[in-house]
């Protein structure tokens, strides 16, 4: 039976390398790797591979950047030869990036079953392109793996059929378990000259935030005003990158440290070492809650609604005045936030993967 895996963002390739590899253990499937070329810059993709023990593609498409349309259409035109070309059995996509859409919709029209790995989140917010990207990607999967029991919640509502859905916990966190040791080893710190819980984290890439420079300028200041306590590290991402820089130019006060993207084991020492974290990434909130670092998410809305029930997320949306007295709050040593039981959150135990494959070998044994 041949698999084909698709990843094409940075936040697919944390995903999809667990789930290759519990994959490759069950010896029954010949799989195959299709990076749709969506990231291409060094420090947004091979540095993932490599950290994450991801082989090379079999399939680069090399489609980039561009508008919305170009770009899931560029993956589509890809996609479908090498679907075509190749038969596959089952294609897995994973997350909510325009490459996991546009792969759905290619197998969708040529009748090849898909498995949507991170399925059923919801911000409900639909001028995300990635709330999108889920909705529609969901609706077209015969086998959905949600991490939560909010996902397995949305779906039904939605009408995908129970039969299809499979609770298998968080694929991310297998990453996170499987190499938080070698993360450890990372010499980001010494090289940041940074302490242990003495340092925030930033990262900022959403359209919404970045991509206007008052909404942008206002979440500045208001960080930069915060770093006079405690230094910010912000990894900028390159969608920003000259934005970010011309507004912290501009900025006189506060101690925001920016750097270009990290790699994962030194993106994971940086934010497990961190006092707190600010972000308007998906799954970092989820990361942070797993290792118990509070984090300030600077969004409205959250597809991710266990990470602020277990109390390590606090959405503080746009509202600088929330941002600050938060942020304070952290640093003077408030730990009202923490609601995680003491095993964690159920299945976030590093082993989704293997329920997948699990779940993949039955599918199999019946189609
Ligand atoms: C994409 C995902 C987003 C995810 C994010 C993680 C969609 C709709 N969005 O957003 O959900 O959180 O990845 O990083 O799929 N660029 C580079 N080098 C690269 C990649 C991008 O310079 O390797 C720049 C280009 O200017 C590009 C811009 O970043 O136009 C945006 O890239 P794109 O892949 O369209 O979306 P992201 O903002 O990265």
């Amino acid at each position: 039976m041949r698999l084909v895996h698709v990843v094409g963002a940075r936040p697919n390739f944390m995903k999809a390398a667990p789930v290759w590899k519990a994959l490759a253990e069950r010896k029954a499937f010949a799989q195959v790797l299709v990076h749709t070329g969506q990231h291409y810059d060094v420090n947004m993709s091979d540095v993932f591979f490599a950290d994450l023990g991801l082989p090379a593609p079999d399939h680069y498409l090399a489609v980039g950047s561009g508008s919305h349309a170009q770009q899931t259409a560029a993956i589509m035109v890809a996609f479908e030869r090498v679907v075509q070309e190749m038969r596959p059995d089952l294609v897995l996509v994973y997350g909510d990036v325009n490459s996991t859409l546009a792969a759905a919709l290619v197998c969708a029209k040529l009748a090849v079953p898909l498995a949507h790995v991170e399925a059923g989140l919801r911000s409900f917010d639909r001028t995300m392109p990635e709330e999108i990207n889920r909705l529609l990607t969901d609706q077209l999967a015969d086998l959905l793996f949600t991490p939560s029991p909010d996902g397995d919640m949305n779906l039904l509502r939605e009408g995908v059929p129970a039969n299809k859905v499979s609770r298998v916990g968080n694929v991310m966190i297998d990453s996170l378990v499987s190499l938080l040791p070698a993360s450890s080893q990372s010499a980001v710190l010494e090289r940041l000259s940074l302490a242990p819980m003495e340092y925030a984290v930033l990262t900022l890439h959403r359209p919404s935030n970045v991509d206007d420079d008052v909404v942008l300028g206002r979440l500045f200041a208001a960080i930069a005003d915060a770093s006079q306590r405690m230094p910010v590290v912000f990894p900028v991402h390159p969608r920003a990158r000259q934005r970010i820089g011309a507004i912290a130019a501009q900025t006189e006060n506060g101690q925001v440290c920016l750097i270009d993207p990290l790699g994962y084991l030194d993106f994971v020492h940086l934010m497990s070492c961190a006092r707190l974290v600010l972000t308007d990434s998906g799954g970092i909130q989820e990361e942070t809650t797993y290792l118990r670092v509070p984090c300030l998410t600077l969004r409205d809305s959250t597809e991710r609604p266990i990470t602020v029930e277990m109390g390590t997320n606090t959405l503080v949306g746009r509202d600088v005045r929330l941002l600050a007295e938060r942020f304070s709050a952290i640093l003077d040593g408030d730990e009202t936030w923490n609601r995680l039981p003491s095993g964690g959150i159920p299945l976030w135990d590093g082993c989704a993967a293997q329920r997948i494959a699990q779940v993949v070998v039955d599918w199999s044994s019946h189609s």
